[in-house]
């Protein structure tokens, strides 16, 4: 069972799918169906096992902006998540502890509340079961269990905060993975142009962005796997990318040949904003992601036979290029927490 909570609840601005009917002048069309299927859904499903409630997302950004969550106290959550940064951090592998760095990049993220599994590979079946990842993981946060329950304990401000999310008790593993969960379901998509289009506004897109949706779903069919509102069916898939022992999602099953090098179909949400791409950060340009996706990436038998050369003509590329920046949101700056100390 799931609660749903209202966006507008979490006073998120998000004034989606109120009123959405097509204008009647508009004659029933591919497109106009299509376009439908985008539509952003009007609530966040809280598992009931972690119902929402506004205690909880509180502590849970606290947590998640608090740096004493990492073993040298430098680094947060929003390290690597970085809101100003669209959730992501930039670079193309993600730097913790370690100096080496992790095998991986950041993933944004926007809309996490409706793409579970989370992880490249799908390793974290529920948004709660990620959370003690980065922080044990030496490379990245390097905190254990018991330094970080000790030193949120000796915090009044966090005891405080605890009781008045869960009741009194101690501060444990599943009250923080609750807490942060609960914060991380309201990081949503915000409202950007492409969403004003599905609503009726034709002017809202240019008219080459326009012919860039229609090849995303037709000619190219990128939407066979980046689908809804999320743009992403929250597939595994090879697009020819992984290569050696970057096994993805095929190293959690090694007797699947179609999972080799396999990697979870990320949102298109903000991708403007995201570069570099791809789970390596081995892309550096939209323009460089449209090319490979032209070409077909490494052919090999996991490749999804989805993946091939397209043939799309210069002026192809570039209105599906229009069309990827219509996904952009204009979001505010996120308003940071008062830690406790
Ligand atoms: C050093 C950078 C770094 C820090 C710090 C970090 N993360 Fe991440 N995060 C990553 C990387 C890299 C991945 C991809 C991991 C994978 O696929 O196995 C990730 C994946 C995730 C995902 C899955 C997203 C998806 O769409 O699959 C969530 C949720 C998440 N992190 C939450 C957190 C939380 C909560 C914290 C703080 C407790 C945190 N992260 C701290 C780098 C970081
Ligand atoms: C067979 C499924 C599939 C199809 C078809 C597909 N994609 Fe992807 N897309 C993926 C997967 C999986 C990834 C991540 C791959 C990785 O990191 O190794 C990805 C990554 C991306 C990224 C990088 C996003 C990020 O945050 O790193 C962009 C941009 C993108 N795709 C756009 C497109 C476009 C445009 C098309 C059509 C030309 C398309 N995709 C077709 C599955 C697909």
């Amino acid at each position: 069972m799931r609660h749903w909570v209202s966006l507008t609840l979490l006073a998120l601005v998000l004034p989606l799918g109120m009123a959405f009917t097509l204008a009647t002048d508009e004659s029933p069309s591919v497109r106009a169906v299509i376009r439908a299927s985008y539509r952003r859904p009007t609530a966040i499903q809280f598992p009931s096992s972690n119902p929402y409630s506004e205690a909880k997302s509180t502590l849970g950004k606290m947590l998640f902006f608090d740096p004493i969550l990492s073993g040298s106290k430098t680094r947060s959550c929003a390290t690597c998540h970085n809101p100003s940064l669209s959730w992501g951090d930039g670079l193309s592998r993600a730097i913790g502890e370690d100096p080496q760095g992790l095998p991986l990049r950041a993933p944004t993220l926007i809309d996490v509340a409706f793409t579970e599994p989370l992880g490249w590979d799908g390793k974290f079946r529920t948004l709660e079961s990620v959370a003690f990842g980065p922080l044990t993981n030496p490379a990245n946060m390097n905190l254990s269990e018991a330094e970080l329950t000790a030193r949120l304990s000796a915090i009044p401000g966090y005891v405080d905060a605890f009781a008045r999310a869960f009741g009194v008790g101690a501060i444990t593993r599943a009250r923080i993975e609750a807490a942060l969960a609960t914060f991380e379901r309201g990081i949503v998509a915000g409202e950007s142009p492409f969403d004003r289009w599905v609503m009726g506004d034709e002017t809202a897109i240019s008219a080459a962005a326009k012919r860039g949706f229609d090849i995303f779903n037709g000619k190219a069919h990128c939407s066979a796997c980046h689908s809804g509102p999320s743009f992403t069916d929250g597939s595994f898939q090879d697009i020819g990318i992984g290569k050696d022992d970057d096994l993805g999602r095929g190293r959690l099953f090694p007797m699947s040949e179609k999972l080799k090098y396999a990697f979870k179909t990320p949102t298109l949400r903000d991708v403007a904003r995201r570069a570099p791409y791809m789970h390596n950060g081995s892309v550096a340009t939209l323009e460089d992601v449209i090319e490979l996706y032209d070409k077909g990436g490494i052919d090999r038998p996991s490749r999804s036979p989805l993946i091939k050369p397209l043939s799309l003509t210069a002026g192809e590329k570039s209105e599906l290029i229009a069309f990827l920046q219509t996904l952009t949101a204009s979001t505010g700056a996120t308003a940071l927490p008062m830690l406790p100390r």
